[in-house]
């Protein structure tokens, strides 16, 4: 199956097939022979713009068709419908699901219930591979490659899905890291714990005017309030990093400055005018991204299997207790599944580590 929801999935060779095929794609002026008489789901259970849209405008420039919602507001879940049941009764109305959902590992869930593929548009704080991908398409373009580039992420790294996904891709290109937050929001134990196995070099910073000479890349997340435990804890923390034209001064003359979007205020709108600015070209590359991963998905063209689930084995538990309390297992029932991957378990939904 080929689905998209957790950049785990891929390796090195497989993330440069995709953006290559991206690239052909680009190319053609005619894309819509692709995917045509197909239906897509897009399933957003979360507010998106850049994601839902741009999925949308692919999805059409691929010749496919789209139903779906933009919020769970309007379905029979506010009738108390599980996610299972939903997914399961859209399996038949669609060639392919693509979803956003607050819940981790809510992605993965789809996969065991629909045996149509599913791409992740974003579960949680987890993941978000079509991001990344597009985010990686738009850094070769810069930089004409992936290897040895020093990457500073800044801003939310605790809860930003996006920052995940990327630094688990970038992990397989000799990527130097740098972590720049405060406190409350900076990158997740297990994130790191997962460079140190492969081995990775990464800095944990509370500042970044020192770095600036020395990065290619500074991407920039928004404190999302949405995530926070509570509004005083982001009122007190949302202006901790504002990047601005005066404060990039001592930047590399190629250093480019990358965001997912939305932004609030972290990037002050003087430095949308520096050619460090690349957040917007980076939202327009999610068209043709999104493109190839529709195709992909709906196997115009085979990617072949990731190396890493051969030496994984999934099993399934009596029941599952993941410790992330934002795990889909939490509000779903799901079938237990567990990976077991050099003696140590993870939950097979949000890839967490657990004990059983
Ligand atoms: N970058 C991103 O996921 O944006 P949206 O939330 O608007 O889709």
């Amino acid at each position: 199956m080929n689905n998209f929801i957790s950049m785990k999935e891929f390796e090195k060779e497989q993330i440069i097939e995709i953006l290559n095929y991206a690239s052909i794609l680009k190319e053609k002026k005619d894309n819509t022979n692709i995917c045509d008489k197909k239906i897509i789901a897009s399933l957003f259970f979360e507010p998106s713009t850049r994601t839902r849209l741009s999925f949308t405008s692919a999805a059409f420039r691929v010749g496919a068709k789209v139903l779906g919602f933009d919020s769970p507001d309007a379905t029979s879940i506010q009738k108390g419908e599980t996610l299972r049941d939903t997914l399961k009764v859209i399996n038949g109305y669609s060639d392919l699901i693509i979803m956003r959902h607050p819940r981790d590992g809510a992605a993965k869930l789809a996969t065991d219930i629909v045996d149509i593929p599913v791409i992740n548009a974003g579960d949680g704080s987890n993941e978000h591979p079509s991001q990344t991908m597009l985010d990686l398409f738009t850094i070769k373009e810069e930089f004409s490659t992936l290897e040895n580039l020093k990457v500073a992420f800044l801003g939310d790294l605790k809860y930003g899905r996006t920052v995940h996904s990327l630094t688990e891709a970038l992990s397989l290109f000799k990527t130097e890291f740098y972590f720049v937050a405060n406190e409350i929001l900076q990158i997740p134990k297990y994130i790191l714990e997962d460079l140190d196995k492969k081995n990775i070099k990464y800095h944990i910073l509370d500042k970044y005017d020192e770095i600036l000479s020395e990065i290619d890349v500074l991407y920039v997340t928004r404190v999302q309030k949405e995530r926070l435990p509570s509004l005083e804890l982001y009122e007190k923390i949302k202006d901790d990093f504002i990047v601005n034209k005066e404060s990039i001064l001592n930047c590399k003359e190629s250093m480019i400055i990358l965001h997912p979007l939305p932004r609030i205020n972290e990037i002050n709108i003087d430095v949308d005018s520096t050619k460090h600015a690349k957040y917007f070209t980076q939202a327009k590359n999610g068209l043709i991204m999104r493109q190839a991963m529709i195709a992909i998905a709906l196997r115009d063209k085979e990617i072949k299997k990731n190396q890493r689930e051969k030496k994984i084995i999934i099993k399934k538990s009596e029941k599952i207790v993941c410790e992330n309390p934002n795990c889909i297992t939490h509000v779903e029932n799901t079938e237990n599944k567990v990976i077991e991957e050099k003696n140590k378990n993870f939950c097979y939904y949000c890839s967490r580590e657990i004990t059983l």
